[in-house]
């Protein structure tokens, strides 16, 4: 810690250093791999820091357990993603007393946790959600198909992560405004391609009836688009499936740009800088927003191209 370092690591020689862990929830998508890499690359020791890293494998009780680990070691900062929205408050409380700052990154913790943590980094989930929404209510308006019905197959992220909540909340609310929108079924699909492909695969058993899949990541739209493949239909928003995914991954970029997913919402991962401006901030002494969104955007199949795939960061 610069100035007076009453955080040190029992024993160590990094006193100059400033001492962050950092618990991350899983490994279970490309962009989850993306973030740990990001968070890891910028909070290296060439960048003043000595970080602890923790893989909780989407385990909380794993989270909380290396979270308690960091106040026993009297870390500077604590850092983490957390699984789910609910369950932090008591250990959060105990961050608290120790005095040690908490920042939440890429998912929210529950507002009545509010003051436990310092800042926030990540991304807006329901405007992600509702910009998904939107296009897709102007596409079908645009091929004429407003008032036709609709059947839509929803992959669900993992229950009670906020980018799960976010994209999922405004997709149902568009449902209740539109009496010829339906969902024909919705699975969780846990943000693996793996288990939205099992979990697509049984739902094509029961019907093939589907105009839209809306994805909660790439590794669920990749897993549903080989299952639909699979059962012979196409993937193509013109004549065929209507697949809607979210983080711009390069592989999902590159299913948006053959067409196969229609619209990919981004959900950027790179937010260790972000992450390091608040800490940098906060040593200075200076204040800090509480929020802090990432910059993102989205690529439609119909303006997507190649540059922009190859002069993506990841
Ligand atoms: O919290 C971010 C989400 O979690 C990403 O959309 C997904 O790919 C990840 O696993």
């Amino acid at each position: 810690c610069s100035g007076e370092d009453t955080h040190a690591l029992p024993g160590s020689a990094e006193d100059n250093l400033i001492v962050v862990g950092f618990s991350q929830v899983g490994a279970e998508s490309e962009w989850r791999v993306t973030n740990t890499e990001n968070i890891k690359s910028v909070l290296s020791e060439e960048n003043g820091y000595m970080l602890i890293f923790d893989d909780a494998r989407q385990e909380q009780e794993n989270q909380i357990r290396a979270i308690r680990m960091f106040i026993q070691q009297d870390v500077d900062y604590i850092v983490f993603s957390p699984k789910v929205e609910t369950g932090w408050n008591a250990i959060l409380l105990e961050a608290k007393e120790a005095g040690i700052p908490v920042i939440v990154i890429d998912r929210y913790i529950e507002r009545q946790d509010e003051d436990l943590y310092t800042a926030y980094v990540g991304s807006d989930f329901y405007k992600e959600g509702e910009l998904a929404v939107k296009w897709l209510e102007d596409f079908l308006e645009e091929q004429g198909r407003a008032n036709e019905p609709i059947r839509i197959v929803h992959i669900q992220g993992t229950i009670g992560s906020t980018p799960q909540l976010g994209r999922t909340v405004p997709l149902e609310n568009a449902v209740k405004r539109h009496p010829n929108w339906v969902i024909a079924a919705q699975e969780c699909g846990d943000f693996t391609k793996a288990k939205s492909y099992e979990v697509m695969s049984s739902i094509l058993k029961r019907t093939t009836d589907i105009d839209v899949v809306y994805c909660e990541n790439d590794g669920e739209a990749l897993g549903a688009i080989a299952a639909l493949e699979e059962a012979g239909l196409k993937c193509n928003p013109e004549d065929g499936v209507i697949v809607i995914s979210f983080d711009a991954t390069r592989l999902g970029l590159e299913y948006t740009l053959a067409g196969k997913i229609a619209l990919n919402v981004e959900c950027n991962p790179l937010q260790g800088p972000y992450v390091d401006k608040v800490i940098k901030k906060l040593e200075r002494g200076e204040p800090v927003d509480r929020i802090n969104y990432v910059d993102e955007t989205y690529f439609d199949y119909r303006t997507i191209t190649r540059e922009m795939i190859d002069s993506r960061g990841y």
